[in-house]
């Protein structure tokens, strides 16, 4: 549950609690009415746990979701639930910890929940921690069994359950990193069980590579949403007066907390030289005319599921030719990687296709030392210098999806149908950077897609937004015409 004390959890500024009021607060209060309807991907989510089910037979598997952090007295940072179990249930409240018991023929599944407040105790109204007055209405095991169409039981059972399994010395696997009370206390991470629960984790990356159906509209969701976000930006943009970088951050997070839950990153919003610094999250400098603006910025829809998309604005309208030379070599570098990606490809045929096609725009630039094929040897690769980072990565429920995979399934393994990848490619000319000529220096470039492999090829989930320089300068100015607007949830891309 929380990380710190209960007792600390008590703000000095909280009023005592008379006796004649606590007695009060135990009665009065009628049952509400709550939501059970099965989740709309409930077969999905069975399929899912038996998928995993089946890597692991005759042993326990325990999943935790993680605890809700404490800021400080009283005060939660917001909780995000943790993506396997999330993957595997459904379910976005604290606390949660799926356990699969191994039966003759598979696994029965039991996710284990924190109970309601008890209204009759009068904690659920006087509880800062728990009390549902102060967070909102919990489903009880029962209503979440459900609404979730996973058998559930109170948490207070998961340390009876584990304890049988412990003491019957019974193969068991913990993903760990989740819950402090099962790593140090109810099954103590061990030197012996490290290697063994790691595989856990490999296992759960590696099935949640493949998206199924209903993951894929998530993601394209997710995409849409981000896309609007991108228009709201862009109609703010103001093309002859600074703007602050907070206030574009500002507008992309409207977007994300109307069309979702929230950005599912911290937005980089980085105007000028700022362009050139990879994962700028402070904001708080002013792009200003003749500048570029770089905005990574992604929504992460209600299901969890987040797009992770970049563009390059010219804010003045138009590109300026050293901005301009470089950005067509990115872009470049893009088509060239869109153009691989397909079922069977090596990721790192991906990678060499791509980092090659920024090699040669470095060495045409005059920045790279030496040809392009001595930059490309594996045992030198000078390019990265200005390149920094791979092509792309994963997406999903984490942008950073399934980073528990094992180098063979994804950093070392070939692209499959229905895995969703970002095309990332960027170059960064840094503006202290003595070996890039002067006129370059600061000049930062990403363009970042959101791309499904499909059976064929693949499809951009984030084609919505140009990537192309001059199809850039067209649709900024065509989301300056429409003018700005207040985020909707009937809003439509276009
Ligand atoms: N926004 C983080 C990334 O592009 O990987
Ligand atoms: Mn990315
Ligand atoms: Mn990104």
């Amino acid at each position: 549950m929380a990380n710190i004390g209960r007792e600390e959890l008590a703000g000095a500024h909280d009023a005592s609690v008379p006796k004649a009021f606590a007695d009060l607060m135990t009665q009065g209060w009628r049952e509400r009415d709550v939501d059970t309807t099965p989740v709309p991907h409930a077969t999905h989510l069975a399929r899912r746990r038996a998928r995993l089910s089946t890597a692991f037979p005759g042993e326990t598997l325990v999943v935790p979701t993680g605890a809700v952090r404490w800021r400080t007295f009283g005060a939660p940072y917001p909780f995000r639930a943790g993506s396997d179990l999330l993957w595997l249930t459904g379910d976005h409240d604290p606390d949660s910890v799926l356990v699969l018991h191994p039966t003759a023929t598979g696994h029965d599944a039991v996710l284990y929940v924190r109970p309601r407040s008890d209204p009759s105790s009068g904690l659920q109204y006087l509880d800062r921690v728990d009390g549902e007055v102060w967070h909102g209405r919990r489903l009880s095991p029962a209503e979440k069994e459900l609404r979730l169409q996973v058998p559930t039981a109170p948490l207070a059972d998961l340390p009876g359950a584990i304890g049988a399994v412990v003491a019957a010395r019974r193969a068991v696997r913990v993903l760990r990193g989740y819950d402090a009370g099962i790593d140090t206390a109810l099954l103590p991470v061990t030197p012996d069980n490290a290697e063994r629960d790691a595989l856990l984790a490999s296992v759960l990356s590696e099935l949640r590579l493949v998206k199924d159906e209903w993951e894929l509209a998530q993601l394209q969701d997710a995409v849409d949403a981000t896309v609007l976000g991108f228009e709201d930006v862009a109609r703010r943009l103001a093309p002859d007066v600074p703007t602050p970088e907070r206030l574009v951050d500002g507008a992309f997070a409207w977007r994300a907390r109307v069309n979702g839950n929230a950005v599912g990153y911290s937005s980089v919003v980085g105007g000028g030289e700022r362009t050139a610094i990879l994962h700028w999250a402070h904001n708080d400098g002013v792009v200003r005319p003749g500048q570029t603006l770089l905005l990574d910025m992604g929504v992460e829809n209600d299901h969890g599921y987040t797009a992770d998309v970049t563009r390059v604005l010219p804010v003045s309208g138009t590109f300026g030719t050293a901005q301009r030379d470089v950005y067509d070599i990115v872009y470049a570098s893009r088509c060239a990687g869109l153009a691989a990606v397909a079922p069977g490809v090596a990721f790192r045929e991906v990678q060499l296709t791509c980092m090659r096609v920024l090699a040669e725009g470095l060495s045409a630039l005059g920045i790279l030392p030496g040809s392009v094929d001595e930059a490309m040897d594996p045992e030198r690769t000078t390019y990265r210098r200005w390149t920094l980072h791979g092509f792309g990565h994963m997406l999903g429920l984490d942008v950073h999806d399934c980073g528990h995979a094992r180098p063979e399934a994804y950093g070392d393994g070939v692209l499959a149908e229905n895995h969703v990848l970002t095309m990332e490619p960027g170059l960064y000319l840094q503006p202290h950077d003595e070996l890039v000529p002067a006129e370059l220096r600061g000049i930062g470039v990403r363009i970042e897609d959101d791309v499904l492999v499909t059976a064929t090829g693949n499809q951009v989930l984030s084609a919505a937004l140009p990537t192309r320089a001059d199809e850039v300068e067209r649709w900024l100015a065509d989301q300056r015409q429409a003018g700005p607007r207040a985020p909707s949830r009937d809003d439509v891309v276009g």
